[in-house]
């Protein structure tokens, strides 16, 4: 299986086992995984960073701050840009200070910090692996819900023979391999997703648009691409990025070039999800000249209605396809989100509240409650969007029946 796009976290502590980290870094990055290596001071012991930046491409990250400029390196923002974090070797003391956050190193603020699932890949002495406070801290990792790659049975660095190797490179991405397909529920399914703003012309120097980034859109995109599925992103006028293969970016302008594109590919499609701001109307007329100002005092514009691309949607829709739409409310939001979610004919709408600090446009944080068809409705907690989107798309996808975080 290809790891292409995915972000790993590899930890390397202080064990002779950390010469196989470096195997493991080859392996991961040959599967087209970005890796980003943190590795503890005792680790840099037994292998060196300069080894570890070559194979990943990437400078390694060892102490809280950047010792030539003094940038002080965040461990939040690795916890958000992680979709896995591996600590392999983990080591004794690792492990004992993971199982209760004792966060004196770079390592362990960066696992206290991490929003993606964690695996650990023990390494030690066989009497260290069997000593009933390590049995007693790994034990509490599981519950922590940390997954365990157990040690193997054979020749330890002391030269004494029991549990305690490392398991080999090979198998460990075996194991994240076998993880990231279990995530890929999406694979087969095709997905379409409008993102960002739109901008009506007006002449060749104006147009009317809105304050939309794109950001949540590419989000979905992005997600859905994860998980598996091919990607069809309707994006307007933005300057994000996306770089994913099972992506495939169409770039529109108008409303109705959106409309156009989206009503072309949604019978291909298993799904929609509608997350852009469409402007609702557009003047009656593109002016080829630029308008004068000529010393008028008001100045009027007359407008006609854009298609609605949702409602377009709706009415296309096939009983096996599911339509995903958004809805951006000052007030009332359930009642308005609810009307929306007849109107057009969706499955689920998707509530930002712009009364919400942290929610809407532009940031880079949302605050979403799904309201499905039969009334029933969920809300998450104030996230970073790509982990707003992660929650949209398990939970539409994956239909979790209640979920409050
Ligand atoms: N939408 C669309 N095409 C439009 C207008 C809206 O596809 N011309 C979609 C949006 O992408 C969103 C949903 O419809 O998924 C609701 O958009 P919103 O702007 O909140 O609602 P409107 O229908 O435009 O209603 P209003 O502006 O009156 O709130």
């Amino acid at each position: 299986m290809s790891l292409q796009g995915k972000h790993i976290v590899l930890g390397i502590t202080g064990s002779i086992a950390a010469y196989k980290a470096a195997i493991l870094t080859r392996l991961l990055v040959k599967k087209g995984a970005e890796v980003q290596i943190v590795i503890t001071p005792a680790g840099k012991e037994f292998i060196t960073p300069v080894t570890l930046s070559a194979l990943s491409g990437r400078p390694v990250i060892s102490e809280f701050f950047a010792s030539k400029d003094g940038t002080w390196h965040s461990h939040v923002d690795l916890g958000l840009w992680a979709d896995l974090m591996i600590v392999a070797p983990a080591t004794a003391s690792t492990l004992a200070k993971m199982a209760c956050g004792i966060a004196d190193n770079m390592l362990i603020t960066t696992y206290l910090s991490m929003r993606a699932p964690v695996i650990v890949a023990p390494a030690m002495d066989l009497d260290m692996y069997r000593h009933i406070t390590t049995r007693r801290n790994i034990e509490k990792l599981a519950q922590d819900g940390v997954k365990v790659i157990e040690p193997t049975v054979g020749e330890l660095a002391s030269h004494l023979e029991g549990k305690g190797r490392m398991e080999e490179p090979e198998n460990i991405v075996c194991f994240i391999e076998e993880y990231f397909a279990s995530q890929n529920y999406l694979q087969g399914k095709k997905v379409l997703i409008t993102a960002g703003p739109t901008y009506e012309r007006i002449d060749p120097v104006r147009f009317i648009g809105n304050f939309s980034s794109g950001k949540m859109g590419f989000a979905l995109a992005e997600e859905c691409a994860q998980r598996g599925a091919e990607v069809w992103l309707i994006a307007g006028p933005t300057s994000l990025s996306i770089t994913h293969p099972l992506i495939k970016r169409i770039d529109v302008e108008s409303a109705q070039q959106m409309h156009m594109a989206a009503t072309d590919v949604f019978p291909q499609m298993d799904a929609a999800i509608l997350s852009a701001a469409v402007a609702d109307y557009r003047p009656q007329e593109f002016k080829t000249e630029k308008l004068k100002r000529e010393g008028k005092e008001d100045f009027s514009l007359n407008l006609t209605i854009n298609p609605d691309i949702a409602a377009s949607l709706g009415q296309m829709k096939g009983a096996e396809q599911t339509l995903i739409g958004f809805a951006l409310e000052t007030n009332d939001e359930m009642q308005n989100a609810k009307k929306k979610l007849e109107k057009k004919n969706l499955d689920f709408i998707v509530i930002n509240s712009l009364q919400e600090k942290g929610a809407g446009f532009g940031g880079d944080t949302n605050k979403v409650t799904i309201l499905m068809r039969n009334g029933d409705h969920v809300s998450f907690g104030l996230k970073s969007k790509k982990e707003v989107a992660k929650d949209i798309i398990d939970f539409v996808f994956h239909i979790k029946s209640s979920k409050e975080n």
